[in-house]
């Protein structure tokens, strides 16, 4: 079987996705569409399909096995819904959305109509990641620290960095820290955050964003912890420490070191989990079978609550239940 794959957005990361699934035989681009023509026009000339720049256009007058929906934050009209009602599968890049009660009721509809979906939590697919679940299955943890700290994105230019059209780097990048604390640890049930800001705005036109936050995060299991993010710096950091009797277990990009006792373990991942994230959309389409997708909407659902609701805690200063 060849699966009929159209995109809606064909910029930074559609591309990113273009490139892994032109290496999957089972995958035909049949249509490419984006709102500034030249892109999908680009895509189409690289990758193949018709070009568009209508998403319902597109799903209307295209034959369609799955979509990618490859857009800012603030651009998610009815995409997924229109998707939906066409019983077409999509994969989603995080985060879902900006609006949790249209994310909820997008769930709704995908639970209704048992529709397959895989959201952009990427690091999921590092093999060192299942690895690290199955090592904190066995201990007693108390305590998470997650770290999200880089320059603010695109030079300052673009759409990040404004509050209203990304939701902030917790919504929008650090996401992904949130998003594997959860993995590794289960669910959270209440946030406190709070914000500072006030000197990227004098740099950076139309920066809107706080520059740091600090998020405290409770678990439903009793476990404790928090999330600092910050815009000020440059280059990247990412990590996550798991702190349990006797243990610590850091996670950063393809790397986990586990430090137990006296002893130290380093494991590092060879594996693109962007290839194996969109090889297991592809498959789960083909088979019909959703198991080896490691976060559909419904799950992704829960990391977008705690990010708007810890973003809901700062601008209230209040302890927020979830
Ligand atoms: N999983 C990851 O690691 C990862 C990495 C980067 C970005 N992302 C996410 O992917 C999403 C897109 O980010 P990006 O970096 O590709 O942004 P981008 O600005 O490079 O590309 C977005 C594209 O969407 C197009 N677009 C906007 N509205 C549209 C519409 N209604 N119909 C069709 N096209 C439309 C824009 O013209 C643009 O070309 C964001 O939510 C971001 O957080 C995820």
């Amino acid at each position: 079987m060849s699966v009929k794959i159209v995109f809606i957005g064909c910029g930074g990361i559609a591309n990113a996705h273009m490139e892994r699934l032109a290496k999957i035989s089972d995958v035909k681009f049949v249509g490419m569409c984006d709102i500034e023509k030249e892109k999908s026009e680009k895509a189409a000339r690289i990758y193949g399909g018709q070009v568009f720049t209508d998403y319902k256009k597109m799903l209307k007058e295209i034959e369609v096995d799955a979509c990618y929906i490859c857009i800012p934050p603030f651009t998610h009209k009815d995409q997924e819904i229109t998707c939906i009602e066409k019983n077409i599968p999509f994969f989603i890049e995080k985060p879902v959305h900006l609006d949790l009660k249209k994310a909820k009721k997008i769930a709704e509809k995908i639970k209704e109509k048992k529709i397959i979906t895989s959201v952009g939590y990427v690091l999921r697919y590092f093999d060192i990641v299942d690895k690290a679940k199955e090592i904190l299955k066995n201990e007693e943890i108390g305590l998470v620290r997650g770290t999200y700290w880089g320059e603010v994105p695109g030079g300052g230019y673009g759409w990040t960095h404004k509050k209203e059209m990304s939701g902030g780097q917790l919504i929008e990048q650090a996401t992904h820290t949130v998003d594997m604390m959860r993995y590794f640890l289960g669910e959270i049930e209440q946030v406190f955050a709070y914000k500072f800001e006030g000197i990227n705005n004098k740099i950076y036109q139309g920066y809107n964003s706080e520059d740091a936050s600090t998020t405290l995060i409770k678990f439903t299991n009793g476990i404790i912890g928090n999330i600092s993010c910050t815009w000020l710096l440059r280059g990247f950091s990412s990590s996550v420490e798991v702190i349990g009797k006797d243990i610590i277990l850091t996670y950063q990009g393809n790397t986990i070191t586990i430090e137990k006792g006296n002893k130290k373990e380093t494991y590092i991942s060879n594996l693109d989990p962007m290839l194996e994230e969109d090889k297991a959309f592809i498959s789960s389409i083909i088979k019909k079978d959703p198991s080896m997708i490691k976060s559909d909407y419904i799950d992704a659902l829960k990391t977008f609550e705690v990010t708007i609701r810890a973003n809901e805690s700062m601008k209230k200063g209040k302890v927020i239940n979830i």
